[in-house]
């Protein structure tokens, strides 16, 4: 695929397609081809609004898929419609970026990586976080070896009043449409600054909960401009929600997440090791990055010593993190690459949201059991 550019499908043309069609835009090696979105008349508006006269719009990402030769999609639908449109093209031979959350579901999101292994197509799953060079730096630190033996984890975010919702747009906060609220929608990323971090072991168990105490009411909502009762009435989600996971290899991860809560933060995050310890502050509107100097704790000569991890700039040809994440994608595509956010690491993530979601259910801590692909 040395001189053809690479052929895009954009599927779903909501809020996030914007800004993967504005990455696709910095590329002079891509084109889109085609634009798909079940509510008529919405990929041709996304068409008119990035002058995109040559690309088919569809109602129906199977017509797409079956009507054009792409190379890849971008699957930007809600989250539980990432699944059913992935596996499509993926089963059409075409290489697939889906957004985060995975799925809404593990079931889900192992129909997908077995659609990705059967194709030998290019799965990635949208964590954009992973190209920023503080969330890169986590990594390298526990790698250094300068924790020592990693054992117990803190980690999660919360917004005082971030529910993503608004009166021409529910489909974070609806079952139907979301699956899973802000334990999806945010604490995927969360969970990914960690266990990234840590290689992605295998979790073992995990003994959840999640509340919905802000998104059902409507004072929540009386100062956004918005209908308050109705937002409250469409709510059928989690805004609030953690766990106690154990992994393989002897971590524990104490995990929590807010849309909506009473408090600045709900911590930063932290990383225990049996030499030293990393404190990471949280952004103040958790957005799934570092939000400050890290500190890394050490004892030296039976004194206790501490110093401070400079955040990292950007340089100037770096672009955006999304220039990264979409570029990261079309050159693996080109090139014969493997996939930039590879879909193995996040099926555990999904497996502990999953996991969330059934012990909230039942009251008790759950085993998980990760399906064979
Ligand atoms: N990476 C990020 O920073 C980031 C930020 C926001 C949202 N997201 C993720 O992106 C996804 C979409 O979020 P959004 O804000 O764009 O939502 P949205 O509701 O604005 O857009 C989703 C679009 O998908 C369309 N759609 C749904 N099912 C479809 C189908 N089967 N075929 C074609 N089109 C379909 C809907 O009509 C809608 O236009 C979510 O999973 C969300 O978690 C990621």
């Amino acid at each position: 695929m040395d001189q053809k550019k690479v052929r895009i499908g954009i599927i779903g043309t909501g809020g996030i397609a914007h800004a993967h069609m504005k990455a696709y835009l910095n590329r002079t090696d891509v084109e889109i081809v085609a634009l798909c979105d079940i509510v008529p008349g919405k990929a041709a508006a996304f068409a008119a609004k990035f002058s995109l006269e040559n690309a088919v719009c569809y109602e129906s990402y199977v017509e797409m898929l079956d009507k054009e030769a792409l190379d890849a999609v971008s699957v930007c639908t809600y989250n539980a419609q990432h699944a059913a449109p992935s596996i499509y093209a993926l089963n059409k031979g075409v290489h697939v970026l889906c957004e985060k959350p995975f799925s809404v579901t593990l079931d889900e999101a192992a129909e997908m990586m077995r659609a990705e292994k059967a194709s030998g197509k290019i799965l990635s799953i949208g964590f954009q976080p992973r190209f920023d060079r503080n969330m890169q730096k986590i990594k390298k630190i526990v790698e250094s070896g300068e924790l020592g033996q990693v054992y117990y984890i803190q980690t999660g975010g919360g917004r005082r009043r971030g529910i993503p919702c608004s009166d021409v747009k529910t489909s974070f906060i609806e079952k139907e449409t979301a699956g899973v609220g802000a334990l999806g929608d945010i604490g995927c990323y969360a969970l990914d600054m960690v266990l990234n971090a840590v290689g992605y072991p295998v979790p073992l168990t995990v003994s959840g909960f999640i509340t919905d105490y802000f998104g059902k009411d409507p004072e929540t909502y009386r100062y956004t401009g918005n209908d308050a009762d109705f937002l409250a009435s469409k709510f059928s989600v989690d805004d609030f929600g953690g766990a106690l996971i154990r992994l393989e290899g002897g971590i524990i991860v104490d995990f929590r997440i807010a849309w909506a809560m009473n408090i600045n933060t709900p911590g930063d995050t932290i990383i225990l090791g049996t030499k030293g310890g990393l404190r990471i502050p949280s952004t103040d509107c958790w957005n799934g990055t570092v939000g400050g100097e890290m500190t890394v704790y050490r004892h030296c000569a039976g004194s206790p010593v501490e110093y401070k991890i400079p955040l990292e700039k950007d340089g100037p040809k770096d672009g955006s993190l999304w220039d990264r994440k979409i570029g990261s994608f079309v050159d693996a595509v080109k090139n014969g690459g493997s996939s930039p956010i590879p879909s193995w690491q996040i099926l555990r993530n999904q497996a502990i949201i999953d996991g969330v979601v059934r012990s909230a259910a039942c009251g008790k801590e759950v085993e998980i059991v990760m399906p064979e692909i």
